[in-house]
């Protein structure tokens, strides 16, 4: 993005140069200079601060046509609780959120505090790891938690409901990769790393998604 306009800026420096030795020095010649000098460290500038940008010290926003990518520090569970009550209202019916990240960095907390963000009563959210599904009912939306670890083969997904979560209902699904193929394209992934004593989560919005992130872009963290 930055790249045409930077080598436009110094095609004008070079003539503002000629110009200057041109004309030796008259006001058009050190005018053009001084613009194109005002150019080049505005574009220096607005350059380190480009979404994505190596030394940009918001978060991370790359946008493209179909997806939204944004990363962002938790530095205590309540900050992933945070980020789970601000996605809450943008969830819709077919709706999957893949929740991607090692043993213990923060899967089931998201998902518990998305549920619980949802409309209805405080809900206790047990982790699947034995059931390997969990549903709710939170007001019009029928959420389904997955935890896929022990998942043996992908066909057993099917037997615990996979079809009717992805038709009917909010799939919220920790260990996505046991599903290879099945994993539907269009989803929210939310994968989460751990850091010190808190936690890295990048957001990757897909397909509707992107256009939902982007909206929601002013009110995320
Ligand atoms: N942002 C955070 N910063 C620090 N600790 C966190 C954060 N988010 C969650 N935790 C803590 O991490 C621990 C593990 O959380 P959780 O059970 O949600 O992980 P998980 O990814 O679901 O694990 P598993 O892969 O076993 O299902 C919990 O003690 C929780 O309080
Ligand atoms: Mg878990």
């Amino acid at each position: 993005m930055i790249a045409a306009p930077w080598r436009r800026c110094r095609q004008l420096l070079l003539f503002g140069t000629w110009l200057r030795h041109r004309f030796d020095a008259t006001w058009m010649g050190c005018f053009s200079t001084v613009a194109c000098w005002a150019w080049f460290f505005g574009a220096a500038v607005l350059s380190r601060c480009e979404p994505g940008g190596a030394t940009c010290t918001t978060p991370t926003m790359v946008q493209g046509a179909d997806t939204f990518r944004r990363a962002y520090d938790l530095p205590a569970e309540a900050a992933t609780a945070a980020l789970a009550r601000l996605l809450a209202p943008a969830l819709q019916k077919g709706d999957v959120i893949a929740l991607q990240g090692d043993l213990g960095a923060g899967k089931t907390s998201f998902a518990r505090a998305l549920i619980n963000s949802l409309e209805g009563g405080p809900e206790e959210v047990p982790s699947p790891t034995f059931t390997l599904v969990q549903t709710y009912q939170r007001g019009a939306l029928e959420i389904w938690h997955f935890d896929l670890y022990r998942l043996e083969d992908q066909e057993e997904a099917w037997e615990l409901g996979l079809e009717e979560a992805l038709a009917e209902g909010v799939s919220l699904i920790e260990w996505p990769d046991r599903l290879g193929s099945a994993l539907p394209a269009e989803r929210l992934d939310l994968t989460l790393h751990h850091s010190g004593e808190g936690r890295k989560a990048e957001l990757v919005g897909r397909g509707s998604w992107a256009g939902r992130l982007a909206a929601l872009q002013e009110e995320l963290p």
